[in-house]
């Protein structure tokens, strides 16, 4: 797969470089132009660009930047995209969100709000990136552990649980987008390793 990242951090490195790893193309951007990702592409063995350039470089995008940047995302380059989105709300960082301190929308239902025509799954939130890069595990293994996915669309989400499968997880669906509040910061799995069945009743049992 071609796989365009927005915002080269933590979670765009990881993703990137596992991404790499797993055998698909990269294009990595960031705010401040592809000339500040010169190193990383060479670490990383991708392409970088720009935001743009990343979003029209991928079959799929993720979307890997602080919440409160959403709206600069490209929305035209989007459209008809599968797009992951790794966001978290820290008011410290984001700044105060009333409808998501109120609990009347979710980060995600924000993006897809902001990209009405692109395909959004909630992904790879719920771990620390040092886990992702790291705690892959072969199927089958006992300590492989789970990860939590959400969106509208099966055939949008096998895309996604392939990914994670490739990166060593086992992915567990935790229903429609707007269901995206079972995963977020704050919540009994967030950033908490445990294996898929464990995953999947903790999920069920949230109450918002
Ligand atoms: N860190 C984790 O372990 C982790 C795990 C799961 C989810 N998350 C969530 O994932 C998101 C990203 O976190 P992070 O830890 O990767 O953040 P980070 O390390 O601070 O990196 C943010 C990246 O986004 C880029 N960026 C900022 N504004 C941008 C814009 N308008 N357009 C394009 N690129 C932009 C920055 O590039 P410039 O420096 O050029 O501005 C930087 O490369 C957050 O919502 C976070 O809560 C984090």
């Amino acid at each position: 797969m071609e796989i365009g990242i927005i915002g080269a951090g933590m979670v765009g490195r990881a993703i990137g470089k596992l991404a790499v790893a797993s055998g698909h193309s990269v294009m990595l951007s960031n705010s401040r132009g592809p000339q500040t990702l010169f190193s990383l592409s060479r670490s990383i063995a991708c392409q970088v660009g720009t935001a743009d350039e990343a979003a029209a470089f991928g079959d799929l995008v993720v979307i890997a930047i602080p919440l409160a940047a959403y709206r600069s995302i490209p929305v035209e380059t989007l459209a008809g995209k599968l797009v992951i989105d790794t966001n978290n709300y820290y008011v410290e960082r984001d700044g105060n969100i009333p409808e998501l301190d109120e609990g009347e929308t979710t980060t995600s239902e924000m993006l897809a709000r902001h990209l009405p025509r692109s395909r959004i799954v909630k992904a790879f939130n719920a771990i620390i990136m040092d886990d992702l890069e790291n705690g892959g595990r072969l199927p089958g293994s006992s300590k492989r552990r789970g990860l939590p996915l959400a969106g509208d669309n099966s055939a949008d989400k096998a895309v996604v649980a392939g990914l994670y499968d490739q990166f060593g997880f086992d992915p567990v669906d935790a229903g429609l987008l707007a269901e995206g509040w079972r995963l977020e910061r704050g919540r009994s799995v967030y950033c908490v390793p445990m294996d898929a069945e464990h995953l999947k009743d903790e999920l069920e049992k949230t109450i918002r």
